[in-house]
Formats: structure tokens, sequence, C-alpha cells
């Protein structure tokens, strides 16, 4: 709310009108009291830019390092309540979701605002299968990476390359453009994701099939040898495509942030994704499933785990895969996820590891450490065991995060275009440099 509009009232002090939809602010500096409106159980920040000492002050700002407790959108696609352990896309749960629906199904939802219909569904999904061919340029530019390139690294370039093979991308304002980007996206982070594995192993690309379902063409792109047909084992193909739907989307986290963030500049949506990528990269974020394999391989062994957790307390390591900005309570998708990891061991066999997960896991929700700061599992702890399991490198995990949660990037980056309230992404600053000062010559200097 603009401090101009009648709506925000600066009432004198001693005078202020008691209102439920109202904050009372009084600022002891001046003696004043301002009445700011709450919407949505909000206040709106430049609201309080009309709290001043002097008339040519800046105003007051909200200090909010990293967005503890900033809402920098109004959203309708995904609702967590973190503190009771809820996920719901569009209103739909998580749990009913991962049951009854599949990953395209769910990328529809997310991206449409409803469940499609069963022509609707066929329609999406043939464009989406026929948007899985990737231009032969960019396999040669796949090719040029050195053989031992990690797989993200590949997929954030390979995504920034496809804004240059379809420039009419920029057109970010024409919806059949932007579906037909979507279309793109979505069809083709698979086949980005097989080839840079490919190429990591020095093998040919295998090219998409569009027989198979989005995670079986996945897997046949990535496991496909001699074979002239590639068939999936069902129980891993609907294991990967759960997982795709639990990855689908997760409000405003660090990714969705830079996709919002780098699209508010009206880049092409394909340089947004890029970014959103690059974000999920870091080990803070989507990179933790491949650190807790790492960890789970440095314990080694039960009898190692107490020593480790006590270097968890100790502060000189984290526990990775536990704890969560949003989430106070068990991780809703890695409580399913358990259960799909026992599908997968069923098939591959128990992952050696998991035994040392699951003792990490009950030491941690007994400790006081961990009970009194809330940290609990969260999506990445168990998807390691089993990306691991169905025969994926480490360094292959944070893309098959990236993978699903392409259709959530493209929600977000489409709702904040389409959002009136929404301008280009600026945050303010306190700045506690220097004040004015002389330059100093290079002989003058210490
Ligand atoms: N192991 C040990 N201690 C932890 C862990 C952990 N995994 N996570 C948080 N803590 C401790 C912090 O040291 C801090 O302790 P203190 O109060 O004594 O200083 C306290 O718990 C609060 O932690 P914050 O860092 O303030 O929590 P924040 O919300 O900023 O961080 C994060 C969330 C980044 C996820 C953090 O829990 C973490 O680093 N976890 C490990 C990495 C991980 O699993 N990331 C995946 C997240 S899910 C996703 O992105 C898909």
């Amino acid at each position: 709310m603009n401090p101009t509009t009648p709506e925000t009232q600066v009432a004198a002090e001693g005078t202020t009108r008691m209102s439920r939809d109202t904050l009372s602010i009084t600022d002891n500096r001046t003696g004043k009291a301002y009445e700011i409106p709450i919407k949505n159980d909000t206040i709106h920040a430049t609201d309080l830019r009309q709290i001043k000492v002097k008339p040519d002050e800046f105003g007051m700002m909200s200090y909010d390092p990293a967005f503890n407790n900033t809402a920098l959108c109004q959203s309708k696609i995904t609702f967590i309540d973190g503190d009771k352990g809820i996920l719901r896309y569009r209103g739909y749960s998580i749990e009913e979701l991962a049951e009854k629906s599949t990953y395209l199904e769910t990328a529809y939802l997310i991206l449409h605002g409803e469940l499609p219909n069963r022509s609707q569904l066929e329609e999406w999904t043939y464009h989406i299968t026929h948007h899985t061919f990737i231009h032969e340029s960019v396999k040669k530019f796949l090719d040029g990476f050195h053989y031992d390139a990690h797989p993200m690294g590949m997929m954030i370039s390979a995504i920034a390359a496809l804004s240059t093979f379809y420039p009419e991308a920029k057109d970010i304002f024409n919806k059949d453009s932007r579906r037909k980007q979507t279309y793109r996206l979505i069809g083709k982070m698979p086949t980005l994701a097989a080839f840079s594995y490919r190429h990591s192993l020095g093998m040919p690309f295998a090219y998409p099939d569009n027989e198979l379902s989005y995670a079986g063409n996945f897997l046949n792109m990535l496991f496909k040898t001699s074979e002239l047909k590639y068939r999936p084992n069902p129980t891993l193909e609907h294991a990967l495509d759960v997982l795709f739907i639990l990855h689908a989307d997760h409000e405003q986290n660090c990714s969705a942030n830079a996709m919002r963030c780098v699209g508010s500049s009206h880049v092409d949506p394909f340089s947004a994704t890029a970014a959103a990528t690059a974000a999920l990269y870091g080990p803070l974020h989507g990179g933790a499933n491949e650190e807790v394999l790492r960890m789970l391989l440095e314990i080694g062994s039960l009898a190692n785990v107490p020593a480790f957790i006590k270097r968890v307390k100790a502060g000189e390591t984290k526990l990775m895969g536990f704890g969560h900005r949003v989430y106070k309570n068990y991780d809703p998708r890695a409580r399913i996820i358990k259960h799909v990891a026992d599908g997968v061991f069923e098939i591959m066999g128990r992952n050696p590891l998991l035994n040392i997960a699951l003792e990490c896991e009950r030491i941690a929700l007994e400790d006081d450490y961990f009970v009194s700061r809330k940290l609990y599992p969260n999506v990445d702890f168990y998807t390691g065991l089993i990306y691991q399991s169905m025969g994926f490198p480490v360094t292959m995990f944070p893309v098959l995060f990236a993978i699903p949660r392409t259709s959530g990037w493209i929600a977000q980056w489409e709702e904040m275009l389409l959002d009136p309230e929404q301008k280009i992404a600026r945050p303010r600053q306190v700045y506690l440099g220097y004040d004015l000062r002389p330059y100093a010559p290079l002989d003058q200097r210490s």
C-alpha cells in the first residue's frame, strides 16, 4: 500500500483508532502513531516508508536478510504448512497426488490450476512428448564438455543455450509463445539430462522414444544400450514418476525465487530456468541429495554414527538432508519417499547405506540438539539412496531434482509475469559503508 493512499493514515498520538484489520505503530523517536492496513495477515512493506523523523528522509524499511519473514508475492500454486508438515499443489495433497496422479498430469495441474480432463491430458502429453528432441547443434556443444564435467554445469549451460535456438521465446507476454516454451522446457529437460549423463560415460546418445511415458523415456535415454526397444522396469518407472511428482514445486524456495527474480527482468524463460537450475545446484538446496550420499559414505558404518552425530552437535559439520527453512516437522515428501524406497530396494536390493541413514534418523529424532531446533529429515535425505540403487551416479542427483522442478519454475514465472503488482525485483539495502571521502592519489596511500 502506498503511503499516500487514503487507506494509510497517520493518527495523532493518543488518538489511534482501534480496528481489527490494521496495525498501530508508535515511533518513539517522534512520538507519532501510524495505522497500517493488514491484509492476508501481512502489512505492505512500503507502508512503512511514511515512518520518518525528518520529511526529507527515505523512510522506514524492513530488514530481512534471506527473506526469513518476507512474502515476495501472492501465489495460488503451492501451499505449505511447515509446522504441520503439509504440502499441497493447487489444493491437492501431495500424498494423494503421489498415489493417484502422474508427473505430467501434476505438471498440468501446477501450470493450469486444475486437473486436466481426458482430452486435455492427451493433448498436453502429446505436446510434451513431441518436444523432447533437441537440435543437433546442442549435442555438439554438450560433446565439447570435459568427460568428467558435472552434469548440473552442463545442464545450466545447455538450458541457457536453448534461448539462442528459440529467439521467439523473448515474446513473454504472448500466451501461445509461453505455452510453446513450456512444452519445450518440460520436454527437453530429460533429454539434456540424459545426454549429459551419457557424455560422462562416453556413450552414444540414445534418442527419445515417443511411445514411452515421461519417466520411462528418460530411463530409456539414460540406460538403453544395444537393445532395439528399451522397456523400463514398471516399478522403477513408477518410482521415478512419484519422485518427479514430489519435486514438482515447493513455493518460494531458493530456485523458484531465482526464477522469479531473473524472470522479472523480462528475460526469456530459458535464461531464467538456467538461473533457477544454478540456484538448485547449491549444496544447501538441490545439491543436498548429493551431499547426503557423500556423508553416508563418509560415515561408512553403523558404529561410526554416534561419533558423526557428536561432530554435528559440536558444529563441525552438518547432518545433510536434515533441517528445512519452512518445515519444522517431518517433510511430508520424505515420508512418501521412504515407501518408494522400499519398492525400489525390493527390485534392486537393499542399499547398504540405508541402515546408516536410518540410524542417523533414529538418533537425531531423539536427540535434544535436533529436537529443540526442529530438525527433521527433508526430501533429500532418502532420495539419494533410491537414485543410487537405481544406478545413478551421485552427480546426477541434483539433475533428477531439476527435471521435475521445471514445471514449478515455469508456473512461478508465469504467475509473476501476469501479476500486475510485480515489477523488476530490486531489493533495498542498509548501507553501512563509508560516507563521501576524497580520492587519494596512489603515492599517498598506506
Ligand atoms: N545439521 C546440523 N545442524 C543444523 C542443520 C543440519 N542439517 N540444519 C540446521 N542446523 C542448525 C543450525 O546450525 C542452527 O543452529 P543454531 O541455532 O545453534 O545456530 C539451527 O539449526 C537453525 O538453522 P538455520 O541455518 O538457521 O536454518 P535455515 O532455515 O537457515 O537453514 C537449511 C535451512 C539450509 C536447509 C539447513 O537446515 C541446512 O543447511 N540443512 C542441510 C542441507 C540440506 O539438507 N538442504 C536441503 C534442504 S531441502 C531442499 O532444498 C530441497
